[in-house]
C-alpha cells in the first residue's frame, strides 16, 4: 500500500498516512479569516513557521467550497478550476496548489480540483487561507485519514501560513511554537461566541497585488531594522487581545487590532526596498474611520497584504455605518459594502 511520500506526514502528524482513496469525490468548505493581531515574518520559509503567534476572526460565510477527486489519466496534468476558470499551468496559483498536493499523489492518477471562492482571489482578502484549509479537509476525507484538528491545521499551514487559522469559524489563535519540526505550531479556536461583532469589507482594488505575501515577508525579515521589535510587540498584542475577547471589551480589542495592522504596514514600509500596499483611497478610508470615531461611531480598521480595508464593528452600528459609507463618496471607490457576521 502506498504511503505519503518521503515521510512527509511527519511534518504535520505523528502517524503514517496511506494513499488509498476511500471516496470518489471529497467535498470541503473553509471560511476565510482576518487577523486581529497580524502574522508577518517566517522563521522557516518551507514549513511556513511564523516568527510570532497571531489571532484571527473569521469572515463567516465568505470563503472556499470545493471538490477534490482523483482520475486515472496520468498522461494529463492535474486540473484545477477556480470559479469555473481552469488555471493555467504557468500561473502562480496552479504551481502552489501542485506543490502542495505533490506528496499525496497516487501513482497513475491525477488530481481534479473544482473550487469556488466567495471572496476575490489574491487581493489581500485571504482567499489562499480558505483554499488551503479546504484542500486539507478534502484530502483528509478523500483518504479517510481521520486527522485530529491540530494535524489538519498544521497540514493547511504548509500551503499558506494563515490557512491554519481557517479551519474554524470565530476567533482562532495560532501559536508560533518553537520546535524546528513545527509540531507545536498550529491553530486552535477560542471558545467565545461574540455574536455582536461584524466585519465590513470596503473594496478599494481587487486586482492582483504586485508582490505576494511570501515574497514581501521574506524581504521584510531580511531588511527591516525593526523586525525584532515587531515580533515582541505581536506576542504582547496577542496576550492582550485574547484577554479583551474573554472580557468582551470592544474598545480594547479594536484598538489592539487597528494598531497591529498599522504596525505591520509600518514594518513593510521599513523594508529595503520598501513595500507599500496602500492606494490613495486606502488613506482616505483610514482617515475617514478616524473621523467616524471622533464623531462617536466607534469602528476600527484592519488591512492585509492589499489595499482593501476591513472594518471591525458591532451589529448595533451596522445601519449608521452603512449610512455614513453611502455619503463617503470618493473617486474609484466601489460603493458595494459587504458586512458579514464572523460566526454565521
Ligand atoms: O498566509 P499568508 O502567506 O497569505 O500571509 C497572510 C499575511 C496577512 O494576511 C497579511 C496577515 C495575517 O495574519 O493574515
Amino acid at each position: 500500500m502506498e504511503i505519503v511520500r518521503e515521510n512527509f506526514s511527519k511534518r504535520f502528524c505523528e502517524k503514517e498516512l496511506f494513499l488509498t482513496p476511500r471516496v470518489e469525490l471529497a467535498k470541503a468548505q473553509a471560511c476565510s479569516n482576518i487577523a486581529l493581531v497580524k502574522y508577518w515574518g517566517k522563521r522557516d520559509l518551507k514549513a511556513n513557521l511564523p516568527m510570532a503567534s497571531s489571532l484571527s476572526l473569521s469572515l463567516g460565510k465568505l470563503g472556499t467550497s470545493l471538490t477534490l477527486s482523483l482520475c486515472s489519466e496520468i498522461q494529463l496534468d492535474d486540473e484545477y478550476r477556480i470559479n469555473q476558470q481552469v488555471l493555467s499551468k504557468e500561473s502562480l496559483s496552479y504551481k502552489r496548489l501542485k506543490l502542495f498536493l505533490e506528496p499525496f499523489r497516487v501513482a497513475g492518477m491525477r488530481f481534479i480540483l473544482d473550487s469556488h471562492n466567495s471572496i476575490p482571489t489574491a487581493a489581500g482578502l485571504a482567499s489562499s487561507a480558505s483554499a488551503f484549509a479546504a484542500v486539507s479537509k478534502a484530502l483528509n476525507t478523500l483518504f479517510q485519514w481521520k486527522l485530529d484538528d491540530s494535524s489538519l491545521s498544521r497540514l493547511a499551514r504548509l500551503g499558506s501560513g494563515s490557512a491554519c487559522r481557517s479551519m474554524w469559524k470565530g476567533f482562532v489563535h495560532w501559536s508560533a511554537g518553537s520546535r524546528e519540526d513545527g509540531m507545536d505550531c498550529f491553530a486552535r479556536p477560542l471558545s467565545v461566541d461574540w455574536d455582536e461583532l461584524r466585519w465590513a469589507i470596503i473594496p478599494i482594488d481587487f486586482s492582483k497585488k504586485e508582490i505576494g505575501s511570501t515574497e514581501a515577508m521574506e524581504l521584510t525579515v531580511k531588511s527591516s531594522p525593526f523586525i525584532s521589535l515587531w515580533t515582541k510587540t505581536v506576542e504582547e498584542d496577542v496576550t492582550n487581545a485574547v484577554q479583551a475577547i474573554y472580557e468582551k471589551d470592544f474598545t480594547k480589542l479594536g484598538k489592539i487590532s487597528e494598531a497591529s495592522s498599522m504596525a505591520m504596514h509600518a514594518l513593510m514600509l521599513s523594508a529595503r526596498p520598501s513595500i507599500c500596499y496602500f492606494h490613495p483611497s486606502t488613506i482616505d478610508v483610514l482617515n475617514w474611520i478616524k473621523l467616524l470615531r471622533k464623531e462617536g461611531l466607534e469602528v476600527y480598521a484592519s488591512m492585509d497584504a492589499g489595499p482593501n480595508v476591513k472594518v471591525l464593528l458591532r451589529q448595533s452600528q451596522e445601519s449608521s455605518f452603512k449610512e455614513a459609507f453611502s455619503k463617503f463618496i470618493r473617486p474609484n471607490l466601489c460603493p458595494d459594502l459587504k458586512i458579514v457576521n464572523p460566526f454565521e
